[in-house]
């Protein structure tokens, strides 16, 4: 199969239908912009499943995604996108890069939750956009940008609602959107324990990347536990 896209964690392959790509969830794992690496088996496993559960979740309460249907246990078939080179955060509790770089105490509520959107770029390091940024920088119109963060809005109150029942906190969680063929933004790329801050509600332990990132433990053993929540 023809690549499209080869990513830190995941690939994706061209289909016979323009119209559909394939993503491969991988075991790979990277952090602090490609500075740290490994390769964790399951890793890709456990993540594709959290996403098309999430994604199917975010689709039977009306918001449109590329999700389509599994091709297999690490490969999901998704609709084909131009991705906004946007990644749009949204914030419930301070942690991560937010208590390190602003006066946030770790663990302070965000209501209604804080948005901050980042320039997809590895080039320039994701930096912090503003709306004069967006703007000058072409990445989206002023309509698409107010369809992305009401969009995002909704998604964070489905998202936070369903874990939520599931003894799970979502602090913070990190979307893309992309569009169609026929204009039309949807959500695109991965809702998964790579993306999403997920801490359980009892003891406050983090079952997702920062397990690796701030080498709190296995890994697996984490995104199990988040997958066997989730999934439920
Ligand atoms: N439906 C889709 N159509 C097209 N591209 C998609 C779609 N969903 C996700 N993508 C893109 O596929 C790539 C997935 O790979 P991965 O997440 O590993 O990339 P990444 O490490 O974030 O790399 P990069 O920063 O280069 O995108 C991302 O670039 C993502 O934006
Ligand atoms: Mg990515």
């Amino acid at each position: 199969m023809d690549i499209v896209h080869i990513g830190k964690a995941k690939t994706v392959y061209r289909t016979e239908d323009a119209e559909e790509y394939i993503i491969e969830f991988r075991d790979d794992i990277t952090a602090f912009n490609g500075k740290r690496k490994r390769t964790v088996p399951q890793k890709g496993y456990f993540n594709a499943r959290i996403s098309a559960r999430l994604f199917q979740l975010l689709e039977q309460r009306g918001i449109a995604t590329h999700y389509k249907g599994m091709v297999d246990d690490t490969r999901m078939l998704v609709k084909a996108v131009d991705i906004i080179p946007l990644e749009i955060i949204a914030r419930n509790i301070a942690a991560g890069s937010l208590v390190r770089r602003y006066p946030f105490k770790e663990g302070k509520k965000f209501i209604p939750p804080l948005l901050v959107i980042d320039f997809k770029s590895d080039a320039y390091g994701d930096p912090m956009l503003n709306d004069d940024l967006i703007r000058a920088l072409r990445l989206a119109t002023e309509k698409e940008l107010a369809t992305i963060r009401e969009l995002t809005l909704r998604v964070n109150t489905i998202l936070k609602d369903h874990l939520n029942r599931r003894g799970l906190l979502l602090p913070d969680f990190k979307l893309e959107f992309g569009k169609g063929s026929d204009g039309k933004i949807i959500v695109a790329d991965e809702i998964s324990c790579d993306t999403c801050r997920l801490w359980l509600k009892d003891s406050g332990e983090s079952v997702d990347k920062d397990v690796f990132r701030y080498e709190r433990g296995d890994l697996i053993t984490a995104y199990e536990e988040a997958a066997k929540r989730i999934l439920s």
